[in-house]
């Protein structure tokens, strides 16, 4: 619509345009036309008057007078005057206007005593416009000159009228035209409303499918866009409440994961509390403390046990409960196979290109299946409706949304994958992968961080189990069940609730350093991590390596500070990750160290999320250098901590994160040159270059929060129920069942 009145808008405004030049165009010609005519009636008048005025120029005025007063009977010559060559009025016809003065005359066209050429102008008397010519008489006459004045007020006149006639002319034209593309577009339509309508009613219905599926696709998302942005403003807890409320009656949520979100240790001092270093449980916190409800995890803390009640539940966080935390126990041979070994020796390498083989062993998968029913179960025993909304987490559990719903058939079970998912030829070397695509196919959506992850679990399902794809919608259809399958790139929390126990900036700059023993002045980098060989730690530390090398002003100034919370100790892989980073930071720090000075600080344990944000808040340069990571959150939380803009952020192309942080300088970790490269360059980096990338990321990851992330799931959770509702799968309203 409003491009349509821009069209008519334009091309109103470029006829109007053209008729004004078109109008000046030819008032001009016109006049120039006038005056040539002008000019040559004057030069016709004189001629033929010639003998009589030549015969009375020296000696008779009075009949020179009249000669002159014959030649107005012209209707367009109004005065006549015959000029000496001197300048003197020798006669003049009876209305010759006294401001042309012979004298004036020979003034205005610097002619100095004589007159020897034809010459005329226009000028404006109270009368009207006049043109007056002025013809040189022959020499028998002395050199004088003949004036003649025209009246020029009917050209005015034919101006008027030209004008009227041009802009009567003009809209015309334009009506005519608005009115004939009118009538082309209307016929248009019509024709091709008819044809539609033909073709829809015929058999070729189902070409147009695609198209209206693609219409009917677009009005639903604009719903659901909308709808959100009903609710309003940057995503929150108060907002994702909101949307919970809104679009899901403000059910509880069930979490399924492996991990808890706070763990009980029992140490010399007493009953502690440990959050544990895990992405996973660091974007999915926040949500659960806005949305409450049940996360089923693991118990795996020393005191845990003695901390729930008779149901295994403990409420959390400890000290302002917003949601229960439901322990599962496991006995050693559990764990060892299903997370250590299935788990952890199979899955996590078959999904990171990291270089660790996978490790398939026939007990580990027993346990696995067995473990998941158990949690699968606990997960059942939880919920208290026939279709509770259930958030199943990450390659620990690909099985239990099949096993879920086979307990609760009306669940929304949505499952997010937080590693990457390799292609299918490579999922193809899990001896149980048809099984573990079944397995998630149980969920109503399963999300992925990236596309390409999405992209590459379709071709799996393609490539292994018998189910019909639709890549149109994403949906993957096996019998009565329909499986999406979408992106939700996972965030954190914005803004972070650590930082309001996390000193400002400066103080904790100077904080840390005191910490370290280093010099106020000192450069320092900062890497957090889990031990894990997929975060590239040994390549990192090289980096600096190769920094120091290269780079010789930085040798005594920068120290590199590697935050390693120790993890999956008992895989062997993991134990030699752990001696080889040892013994790489130990040979950096006997080639560049000196003195006091360390170039690799390595702190092996674990660190409270309030101490990590104080590390971020002290660097200068973040490293994160993952060989293949679905996300990492560490990079957002580094672009979080920093609310003084300053800071820069080195960051792997094999993260998810790259795809959203383009203000961090993007390294490939193998190429240890480029990576120095890039140490040095944001070790360099112009304070005002520092914070114009800083603001821009931290504006993205404050919109594009984790809140965002978890409310876009819950609304298409809401749309696929709303859809199974809609299409009698199960009753409208379900009815209420305790189940405890
Ligand atoms: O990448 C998936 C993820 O769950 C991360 O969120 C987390 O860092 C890790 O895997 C799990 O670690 P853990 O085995 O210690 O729970």
């Amino acid at each position: 619509m409003l491009r349509n009145r821009r069209f008519w808008l334009l091309l109103m405004l470029g006829m109007l345009v053209l008729t004004g030049a078109g109008y000046f165009a030819l008032v001009r010609t016109t006049r120039q036309w006038f005056a040539s005519d002008l000019a040559l009636r004057t030069k016709l008048a004189v001629e033929a008057a010639g003998e009589s005025l030549e015969s009375h120029w020296h000696d008779s005025p009075d009949a020179l007078r009249r000669t002159l007063a014959s030649l107005t009977r012209d209707e367009r010559i109004m005065a006549a005057a015959a000029c000496s060559a001197g300048g003197m009025m020798l006669a003049a016809s009876d209305a010759y206007p006294e401001s042309f003065s012979c004298e004036a005359l020979l003034h205005r066209a610097r002619w100095g005593n004589s007159v020897n050429q034809r010459w005329s102008f226009e000028s404006d008397l109270p009368s009207g416009r006049v043109h007056l010519g002025i013809v040189p008489m022959r020499d028998s006459s002395g050199g004088g000159f003949v004036v003649l004045v025209h009246d020029l007020s009917y050209l005015d006149r034919r101006e008027a009228t030209t004008r009227w006639l041009l802009v009567a002319g003009f809209l015309a034209v334009t009506l005519g035209a608005v009115l004939l593309t009118m009538m082309a577009a209307r016929i248009a339509w019509r024709d091709w409303t008819q044809s539609l309508r033909n073709a829809l009613g015929g058999n070729s219905r189902a070409e147009f499918l695609p198209l209206l599926r693609d219409v009917h696709e677009m009005a639903e998302r604009l719903s659901t866009e909308r709808n959100l942005e009903q609710v309003g403003g940057r995503w929150s807890p108060e907002r994702l409440r909101a949307t919970l409320r809104q679009h899901l009656d403000g059910e509880r949520i069930v979490v399924l994961a492996n991990r808890e979100p706070y763990m009980h240790q029992k140490t010399a001092t007493g009953m502690k509390v440990l959050h544990p270093a895990s992405g996973l449980v660091t974007a999915l916190e926040p949500v659960m403390r806005a949305c409450s409800g049940v996360w089923v995890a693991h118990g795996s803390g020393s005191g845990d046990r003695d901390t729930v009640d008779e149901h295994d539940r403990v409420a959390v966080p400890p000290h302002a409960p917003a949601y229960q935390l439901r322990r599962v126990w496991l006995s050693d041979a559990e764990e060892n196979g299903y997370y250590y070994g299935f788990a952890n020796e199979g899955l996590w390498p078959l999904c990171h290109v990291a270089h660790a083989r996978p490790t398939f062993r026939a007990d580990d998968w027993t346990h696995y299946v067995a473990v998941n029913q158990k949690f699968a179960d606990a997960v059942c025993d939880e919920v208290d409706v026939e279709d509770p909304i259930i958030l199943v987490q990450d390659y620990h559990f690909a099985l239990a949304p099949k096993m879920i719903r086979a307990r609760l058939p009306h669940a929304t079970i949505l499952t997010f994958w937080h590693t990457p998912w390799p292609n299918a030829e490579r999922i193809g070397i899990c001896p149980w992968r048809e099984e573990l695509i079944e397995g998630l196919l149980g969920s109503s959506i399963v999300g992925f961080h990236t596309q390409q992850h999405c992209n590459n679990f379709v071709d799996s399902v393609d490539a292994f189990v018998e189910s019909r794809i639709d890549r149109e919608t994403k949906t993957i259809v096996q019998g009565e069940r329909r499986t999406v399958v979408r992106p939700y790139p996972i965030s954190i929390e914005w803004p972070v609730h650590w930082l309001s126990e996390v000193a400002p900036v400066a103080e904790a700059r100077s904080l840390v350093r005191k910490e370290l023993g280093l010099p106020d002045n000192a450069l320092l980098g900062i890497g957090v991590d889990r031990l894990d060989y997929t975060k590239g730690i040994e390549e990192r530390l090289l980096a600096v390596d190769e920094l120091l090398l290269r780079y010789p002003e930085f040798r005594g100034r920068f120290t590199f500070v590697q935050l390693a919370a120790p993890s999956r100790t008992k895989i062997e892989r993991y134990r030699e990750l752990n001696d080889r980073v040892e013994a790489v930071a130990a040979k950096i720090n006997e080639t560049w160290g000196s003195g006091s000075y360390q170039p690799i600080i390595l702190l092996r344990a674990h660190h409270e999320p309030v101490d990590v944000f104080r590390f971020y808040r002290a660097a200068e340069i973040c490293y994160v250098s993952s060989l293949h990571d679905g996300m990492n959150l560490v990079a957002k939380e580094f672009v979080a901590a920093r609310n003084d803009e300053q800071g820069v952020l080195v960051l792997s192309q094999f993260t998810g994160a790259a795809r959203e942080l383009t203000e961090a300088l993007i390294v490939n970790p193998y190429d240890l040159r480029h990576a120095s490269d890039a140490l040095a360059v944001g070790l360099k980096m112009p304070a005002d270059e520092q914070r114009e990338r800083m603001r821009s990321m931290r504006r993205l990851v404050a919109e594009f929060n984790v809140y965002r992330w978890a409310g876009h799931m819950l609304v298409d959770a809401a749309e696929v129920r709303r859809k199974e509702r809609m299409f009698g799968r199960f009753p409208k309203r379900p009815s209420h069942k305790a189940v405890r």
